[in-house]
């Protein structure tokens, strides 16, 4: 078994090469030239990683859960283009958005094939549980719409509470890095209590994914991640910041959050004024404390599990928590 992070830079990289290959076509070059672009844009891939290392764990190789990896992946490229058009971002990956470098009927179009795209690797898994494996993947695929629509809905409202966040984000981000384990268990013919704890380990990563996310928007480097910082102020989002800047901001300060949050053209002071609330009562450390503690509840749950691969998943597990961008 090789080390974690090799095993990954060895996944991620048989991933990048495959899911650049998928699309054979060239015409109609408005719909090929922007999947191609998408596809070959990079990301971390680990919606696929994961998906194949949780299939390793249950003693299947990778040449049998690489099409449903890219699947997956693909999966989430739709995700990210229509999410680009709803959130008004103009850089993904380091890259334009694809609704910014040609037009947002374009990008609508792009997402729409990559779901066809998606299945069509999906489908190429040679197992015993493909019906399954489609319902899990199809069910992703509804419960992140859902998760988008809370997200949309949300921004026009005040008062969102912790648990509206939780359903949207488990929704809209934790459904697909679940889901993707899911696949990678039934690939690998896993029983039902192993599913269920397995189940469990991907709801928490999902969860600590998107907190990690929405922490970056604040505390990241715009370099490193790619998109453009504050983002999520800009557009907004009811965030884990905003969730709980609204039950810990004394009264003034709430309303500042309110007002600003409530004005559709927003200025570089007005975001300074809002990150500036969010350092002055710790809410970069609380969200810090609540990825690791979803991290640290995420490995216990991984306890059954006897084969040596399972520290694979210990680590991404830890990745989450890491990871700058
Ligand atoms: C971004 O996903 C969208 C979210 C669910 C937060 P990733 O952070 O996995 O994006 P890539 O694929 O690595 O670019
Ligand atoms: C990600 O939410 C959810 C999906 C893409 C489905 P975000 O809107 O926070 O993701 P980023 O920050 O744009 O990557
Ligand atoms: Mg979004
Ligand atoms: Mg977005
Ligand atoms: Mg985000």
């Amino acid at each position: 078994m090789k080390i974690f992070e090799e095993e990954y830079g060895y996944l991620k990289s048989l991933l990048d090469k495959e899911i650049t290959k998928v699309i054979k076509k060239t015409e109609p070059k408005l719909l090929y030239d922007p999947s191609k672009y998408i596809l070959a844009s990079g990301g971390k891939r680990i919606r696929g990683v994961l998906l194949m290392m949780t299939a390793r764990m249950f003693g299947v190789d990778y040449k049998t859960s690489i099409h449903a990896a890219v699947g997956v992946e693909i999966l989430h490229l739709f995700t990210l283009v229509h999410d680009d058009i709803m959130d008004h971002a103009d850089s993904r990956r380091g890259f334009q958005t694809v609704h910014k470098k040609w037009d947002e009927n374009v990008a609508i179009l792009t997402g729409d094939i990559l779901i066809g795209i998606a299945f069509e690797n999906l489908l190429k898994t040679k197992t015993d549980n493909l019906t399954d494996i489609i319902r899990i993947f199809n069910n992703a695929i509804i419960e992140v719409c859902e998760g988008q629509a809370y997200d949309k809905d949300f921004e026009k409202k005040d008062n969102i509470t912790l648990d509206d966040y939780y359903l949207m984000i488990e929704k809209k981000t934790g459904k697909l890095i679940e889901s993707s384990i899911l696949i990678g268990a039934e690939i690998g013919n896993a029983g039902k209590a192993e599913i269920k704890s397995i189940k469990n380990y991907g709801t928490l990563i999902g969860k600590a994914f998107q907190i990690k996310d929405d922490f970056l928007d604040i505390a990241g480097n715009e370099n490193e991640i790619g998109k453009k910082k504050y983002g999520d102020i800009y557009e907004s989002k009811r965030t884990y910041f905003y969730c709980n800047a609204l039950h810990s901001f004394n009264r003034s300060d709430s309303a500042v959050l309110r007002k600003v949050y409530n004005e559709d053209k927003k200025e570089t002071a007005d975001i300074n004024i809002i990150v500036e609330l969010y350092n002055k009562y710790n809410l970069p450390f609380l969200a810090k404390k609540e990825i690791t503690a979803l991290i640290n509840k995420s490995i216990t749950v991984l306890k059954p599990f006897k084969s040596e691969y399972k520290t694979h998943l210990e680590n991404i597990a830890n990745v989450i928590g890491k990871r700058k961008h």
